[in-house]
Formats: structure tokens, sequence, C-alpha cells
């Protein structure tokens, strides 16, 4: 008997894949970076891709869809073991630890040709060194500003 599921909804298997696939690349943050990555970031083969909160549940995946459309990707993370994951395991063509104190220069360094395409979901810092690589008629699909969001508030 065929099992049956809410309208708008869908029976995940693990036939196909893990299940913990489905709260990662094939689940909301696979489907957020596919959506912003080709809706909005509309990269074309040998475009510079950049991201930051690479290593995260949808910045890993942007930087591996750009990867697989021909564009240089680079990703902006914080600290070496997560730069290395992203360069070694996710295949990015390069990643920059914003947590290095060089920021501009590295992102510069980075981006030879400039940013054609900066999937944002951190704000602050990183979009500030990035803006000043963009190209003219790159597009940014802003996904989030997750340092602004996590910053203290003064108590009252
Ligand atoms: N997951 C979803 O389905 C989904 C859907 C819609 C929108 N979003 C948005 O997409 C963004 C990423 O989500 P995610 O699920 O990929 O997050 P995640 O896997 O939890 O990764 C978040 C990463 O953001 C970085 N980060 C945190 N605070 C930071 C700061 N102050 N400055 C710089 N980097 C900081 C950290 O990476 P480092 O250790 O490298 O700094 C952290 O690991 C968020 O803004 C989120 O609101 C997510």
């Amino acid at each position: 008997m065929r099992s049956r599921t809410a309208p708008g909804t869908m029976k995940v298997s693990p036939k196909r894949v893990p299940l913990s696939a489905y709260l990662g690349a094939v689940g909301m943050p696979g489907v957020t970076a596919y959506v912003g990555l080709f809706d909005i970031g509309a990269p074309k083969p040998g475009e510079t891709v950049c991201v930051s909160a690479a290593s995260g549940a949808v910045g890993s995946v942007v930087g591996q869809l750009a990867k697989l459309h021909g564009c240089h990707v680079v990703g902006i993370a914080g600290g070496k073991e997560k730069c290395d994951y992203v360069t070694g395991e996710l295949g990015f063509d390069a990643c920059v630890d914003y947590k290095a104190n060089n920021l501009d220069a590295d992102v510069r360094a980075a981006t030879p040709k400039g940013v054609d395409v900066y999937f944002e979901n951190v704000g602050g810092p990183a979009l500030d060194a990035v803006l000043k690589r963009i190209n003219p008629f790159a597009r940014i699909p802003l996904c989030g500003l997750v340092s602004h969001t996590t910053r203290r508030r003064p108590t009252p």
C-alpha cells in the first residue's frame, strides 16, 4: 500500500541518500544554496563565485555547486582547519581565513579577477572586504547576515 503524505510534503527515503543528508545538502540548506546561487546569483562558467560561512550547511553546498558549474570558487571561513576542509574536502579553489586578521589583502589575493557572484551568509567585515573586489554587474544573493544576528546586545 502506498503511504500518503500531506500536500506539499515528501516522504524521505534512506534508499537513495543517507537520512542525515535531508538535514543538509538535499534538505533546506541545499535548496537554499541552489535557489540562491542559480536563480539570483546566475553564475556563468569561468566567473568567480565567493561565499562566506563556506564550511557551513549552506555555504558548503554553494561552493560545490559553483565548482561543478565551472566557476572559480573562493570561500571565507574562520580558522585554518575549516579553510583546509573547504579546499581539501569540498574542492574550493581557495579559502580565506577571516580570523587571520588580513582579510582585505587575502580576499584580494584569492580573487585576481574580482568577484562576479558573492553569496552572502555573514555580513560585517567579510562583506566589506568582498565589496572592494566586486565586479561591474556582479550579483549578491543575500542569504543571511549571521554576524549581525549573533552580535551581543548591551544588557539594559
Ligand atoms: N540552513 C538553511 O536552510 C538556511 C536557510 C535560509 C537562510 N539561511 C542563512 O544562511 C546563513 C548560513 O546558514 P547555515 O545553515 O549554513 O549556517 P551554519 O552551518 O550554522 O554556519 C554558520 C557559520 O557562520 C559563521 N559565523 C557565525 N558567526 C559569525 C561571525 N560573527 N562572523 C563571521 N562568520 C560567522 C561560522 O563559520 P566560521 O566558523 O567559518 O566563522 C558558522 O559556522 C545564515 O545567515 C542563515 O540564517 C540558512
